[in-house]
């Protein structure tokens, strides 16, 4: 089938490269002229796992190729927008000046039975005016919400745990459905649900879905700010209510919370649409888990001071990790970064690792001391923290052999992802988030 996705950023570039794994033929559209120079020659132009691969193997075939010309989405069967929704800049409300923007673009280019699926994040309610917007062409908008983690993007994308379409009522609704169950036949044909729906429940699943997420870190994060009043163990106790397969044990792993470009720009902007829909008491809760979250990353830097006696002034700190997660570039409201820069604030002279976020980080905040290699980071320290869990941090990196770099013997788990009894044996004073 023909495609055009518009706005090549994580979401529109990761489709547009497995659309075309899946046999599409597919035209990815942005504005970003190094961008779509970069994809072009299959070069992804962020860090996701098999990403690279599939982009370089789309261009060999010439299923896959990138423009700037909104022109060249004529023709396609099925337009993906995928642009950004912000956090607008005095607000919590989504920014939705790149959706409409995208929208007004590609209208003159739309013909009868067209389908345009939105893929953007949104506040429910966005569906139903760009519908407005698209009739005269006689295209049919739909809203097709994508659930996709960074890091596993290119899996999330062409095998994902459900698909969900948003539909118009009446027969262009029922035809769009169909034309999108022929996008996704891989992942249709192997039994994976298809859910077919209304545009505000479209819209809504999405940002239920990562509110709910949300809330589950940080209810865990509240769990341990009561673990930390009473000498319990937070990772135990997630590990014993996890066994209960109604509460499961994913995502209730505490530490310096959540961060990224989704889960908390997108618990404000539902906040901000309750309240314009005269909801806000509904999800008043939303407030308590961003309070929550963003507490865990000040925790982090008082157990730094706390362990380093009281002030980190010209103290040598090694913060393991940049990324809001591993696997990933991205330090988009990253809370590793957050902790280093506050670290920094306080007069610390911070050094900083990742293994794939340095360069984004040192854009950003290029006060910060960055050292690629690992072990090059820990020679010196005072007290080293880790914030990101990739696997060289936490599972690769022996407290002994930490010990022998490290000049001091303060070590904060960020991520509760370490062993303290290893850390301690090997002479550490070790602090977890919410662990004795
Ligand atoms: C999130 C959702 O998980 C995806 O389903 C969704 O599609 C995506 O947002 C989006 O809206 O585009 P992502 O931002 O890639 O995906 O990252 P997550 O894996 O959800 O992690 C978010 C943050 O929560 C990270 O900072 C991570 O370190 C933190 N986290 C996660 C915890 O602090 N504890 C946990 O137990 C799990």
């Amino acid at each position: 089938m023909k495609l055009s996705v518009i706005g090549c950023g994580y979401l529109g570039a990761v489709h547009a490269a497995a659309m075309a794994s899946i046999g599409h033929d597919v035209v990815g559209i942005d504005v970003d002229e190094r961008k779509v120079a970069s994809l072009s020659a299959g070069i992804a132009p962020f860090f996701e796992p098999g990403l690279q691969e599939i982009l370089a193997e789309g261009i060999a075939s010439g299923r896959l190729r990138f423009t700037t010309d909104m022109a060249e989405a004529a023709g396609a069967a099925v337009h993906f927008v995928a642009v950004g929704t912000p956090q607008q800049r005095d607000g919590y409300a989504a920014d939705l000046t790149y959706v409409n923007a995208a929208v007004d673009e590609l209208v003159p280019h739309l013909a009868p039975g067209d389908v345009v699926a939105g893929k953007s994040t949104v506040p429910v309610g966005t569906a139903a005016q760009l519908a407005e917007r698209i009739g005269p062409t006689g295209a049919t908008l739909v809203w097709n919400p994508e659930f996709l983690r960074e890091g596993w993007a290119v899996k999330d994308t062409i095998d994902p745990d459900r698909l969900v379409v948003g539909v118009p009522a009446g027969t262009d609704g029922e035809r769009a459905a169909e034309t999108l169950r022929g996008v996704y036949h891989t992942a249709v044909g192997k039994g994976t649900p298809y859910i077919v729906t209304d545009l505000a429940t479209a819209e809504l699943v999405k940002v239920a879905a990562n509110a709910f997420l949300a809330t589950k870190i940080s209810f865990i994060n509240a769990m341990a700010e009561i673990a930390e009043a009473t000498g319990a163990d937070v990772t135990q106790l997630a590990d014993a209510i996890g066994h209960d397969v109604r509460i499961g044990r994913r995502f209730l792993g505490a530490g310096i919370g959540f961060g990224g470009g989704c889960l908390p720009k997108d618990i404000r902007a539902f906040s901000a649409r309750a309240e314009e829909l005269g909801r806000g008491e509904s999800v008043a809760f939303l407030r308590e888990v961003d309070a929550i979250n963003l507490r865990r990353r000040e925790r982090a830097v008082q157990l730094v001071v706390e362990g380093l006696g009281g002030s980190v002034f010209k103290k040598n700190v090694t913060v393991l990790g940049a990324a809001f997660k591993p696997y990933s570039d991205d330090i988009r409201d990253s809370p590793a970064l957050d902790v280093a820069v506050r670290l920094h604030g306080l007069g610390a002279w911070v050094t900083i690792t990742d293994p794939a976020a340095i360069e984004n980080a040192r854009r950003i905040h290029p006060q910060l001391n960055y050292v690629e290699d690992r072990d090059e980071a820990l020679r010196g320290a005072d007290a080293i923290i880790m914030v990101t869990e990739w696997d060289e941090y936490r599972r690769e990196l022996d407290p002994a052999h930490a010990a022998s770099l490290a000049t001091g013997r303060v070590a904060i788990d960020g991520r509760n992802g370490w062993d303290a009894a290893a850390w301690r044996a090997a002479g550490w004073t070790y602090y977890g988030m919410g662990r004795p």
